[in-house]
């Protein structure tokens, strides 16, 4: 099914209304959800409305909580999201790391006690957008073991970096450190595909495998072997250990939840203001973006592109064309639209 990104804004906003989220709330958590959707990272946008209904109805994930500041030293600030939406911190996070790094030229902002982020493009983005370079890093629960490992200690760690440029899209590098994200696995079994590209995950025996039924999110396999896991390891460190979060198999957390159920995560934002160290650092971040755009594509390669391109294009796409959500997914939020008795994507109240 098609959907304008307004009516599917509308239909999540109203549906985290309804599970208890302040009507601020659920508009800021739906728009990330439908920014995600437009990009075409489909398995951080209305997908994830399951995720969240079930930690808000078991009592995991406060949808009202206000973050607090815990410490302020100017440049670094520490946060508590207090288990609240990641997107309500993480966005809190955006505000002081561009405030911060207007006056100090750089801001480190820490956030303790979130939840899930969502795609961390949403926020590396936005301070790009405000003219600084930002990065950004999330731990979370204990479900991929250490390269060479077999007992779980990481979740699957994603990181990401935007760049402010000048005429060219703003450059966003956003991935996990795991081969996929293991929220497209989910995904890949709720559209009941197929098959999954190989190398995303192993059987619960450690086989690689390239059936969804049996792949599972607790076997995910990282990127690039051990250079995927070395920048795990980095997230662990700047994302839990750092933050006073819970990282690896410590708990420094409220929820009752732990291990690989742990719904906290640890979030560092990263804001430098490059005017400090050149003049006209957007006309050169241009300059590079045209020199990799020369590039000749390799064989079989239509052409080559920075990160962020594609997901620039597609949110122009999208925004003109709706967004295609599986049947599966309509026919979920359609139920939870239902249990809050709001009107879903086909049916009404
Ligand atoms: N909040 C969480 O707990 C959590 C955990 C893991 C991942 N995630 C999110 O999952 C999403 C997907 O992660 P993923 O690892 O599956 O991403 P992915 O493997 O699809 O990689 C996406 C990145 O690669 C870039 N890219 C793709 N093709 C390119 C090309 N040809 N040339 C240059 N750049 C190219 C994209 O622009 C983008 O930045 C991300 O938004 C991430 O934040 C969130």
């Amino acid at each position: 099914m098609i959907v304008a990104a307004g009516r599917l804004h509308t239909l999540l906003s109203d549906i985290l209304e309804g599970l208890g989220a302040p009507r601020e709330y659920a508009d800021t958590v739906a728009t990330l959800l439908v920014e995600a959707d437009l990009r075409g990272v489909d398995s951080h946008g209305a997908h994830l409305m399951a995720l969240y209904a079930q930690r808000i109805r078991s009592g995991h994930l406060d949808p009202a909580a206000k973050p607090k500041i815990v410490s302020d030293e100017g440049s670094t600030l520490v946060l508590d999201a207090g288990l609240g939406f990641g997107q309500i911190a993480g966005l809190a996070a955006v505000h002081h790391a561009i405030s911060r790094s207007e006056e100090f030229g750089i801001a480190a902002v820490a956030v303790r006690e979130g939840t899930h982020l969502g795609a961390l493009a949403a926020y590396t983005e936005r301070v790009a957008r405000a003219g600084r370079i930002c990065l950004c890093f999330q731990n979370g629960p204990t479900f991929v073991p250490p390269f060479g490992g077999i007992d779980q200690l990481f979740s699957t760690n994603p990181l990401s970096y935007a760049i402010p440029t000048g005429d060219e899209p703003t450059i966003v590098f956003d991935v996990a450190t795991t081969t996929v994200a293991g929220n497209k696995l989910l995904l890949a079994q709720k559209r009941g595909d197929a098959s999954i590209p190989a190398g995303w995950a192993t059987d619960a025996d450690g086989v690689p495998t390239t059936d969804p039924a049996v792949a599972s999110v607790r076997h995910l396999q990282w990127f690039g072997g051990h250079k995927g896991y070395g920048l795990a390891l980095l997230v662990e460190l700047l994302a839990g250990v750092l933050t006073g979060s819970s990282f690896g198999r410590t708990e420094h957390t409220a929820s009752p939840v732990h291990g690989a159920e742990r719904v906290a995560k640890g979030f560092l934002f990263l804001a430098i203001d490059p005017a400090r160290f050149v003049p006209d650092f957007r006309a050169r971040v241009d300059t590079l973006i045209r020199d990799v755009h020369a590039s000749r594509p390799a064989a079989g390669v239509e052409r080559v592109l920075v990160p962020g391109e594609l997901e620039h294009e597609r949110r122009q796409q999208r925004h003109r064309d709706g967004i295609p959500l599986p049947e599966a997914l309509c026919a979920e939020l359609d139920r939870y639209a239902s249990e809050v008795g709001v009107p879903g994507l086909t049916a009404s109240v």
